[in-house]
């Protein structure tokens, strides 16, 4: 292999892992999404960002076509993304809020990294297309990140007083 076949191939593997994170991200959300009922802001975003990650996914397969000469195609395999996320198997528990955020904020960030990896190796390879693409994916969770730094005070304020009025609700 020539260095830059190496590099190419690095990418190509890099986008299946990265397609496999994003049908997580999705498996991750949707539930969430799903079952947030007394933080709204929360859930709004939440479902914004699924909806960026379904245009995310979109984008991993267009670069993906044009990169992939075997036209393989991508065969999501289960991938772990280590063991913060252990945290989202946890059943309905009452701080299930605080730990979905907790476990969010590290899958946005093990995501950041992810995305700017593969544009480093796009950008080696002079792919400027697909490295632009993925700064708008890039973008995106950068902007999820800082919304979910901002609100994790708020969310955890939300929850004691959330606490403290089901406590009274039940004496
Ligand atoms: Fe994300």
């Amino acid at each position: 292999m020539t260095p830059s076949d190496q590099a190419l191939s690095l990418f190509t593997t890099g986008l299946k892992n990265a397609h496999a994170m994003e049908k997580q991200a999705l498996s991750i959300l949707k539930p969430q999404a799903s079952r947030i009922e007394s933080y709204p802001d929360m859930k709004a975003r939440i479902e914004q960002h699924i909806s960026e990650t379904e245009q995310q996914i979109q984008r991993l397969e267009t670069i993906f076509d044009q990169v992939d000469e075997s036209h393989s195609g991508f065969k999501d395999m289960i991938l772990s993304v280590g063991g913060a996320m252990a945290a989202l198997s946890h059943a309905a528990a009452g701080d299930e809020v605080l730990k979905d955020t907790f476990a969010n904020y590290a899958f946005e960030h093990y995501e950041i990294a992810a995305y700017k990896s593969l544009i480093q190796i796009g950008d080696r390879l002079a792919l400027g297309d697909a490295s632009a693409l993925l700064r708008q994916t890039l973008d995106e969770e950068e902007r999820m990140a800082q919304w979910i730094d901002e609100h994790i005070g708020l969310v955890t304020d939300q929850y004691l007083v959330l606490q403290k009025a089901d406590q009274q609700a039940k004496r």
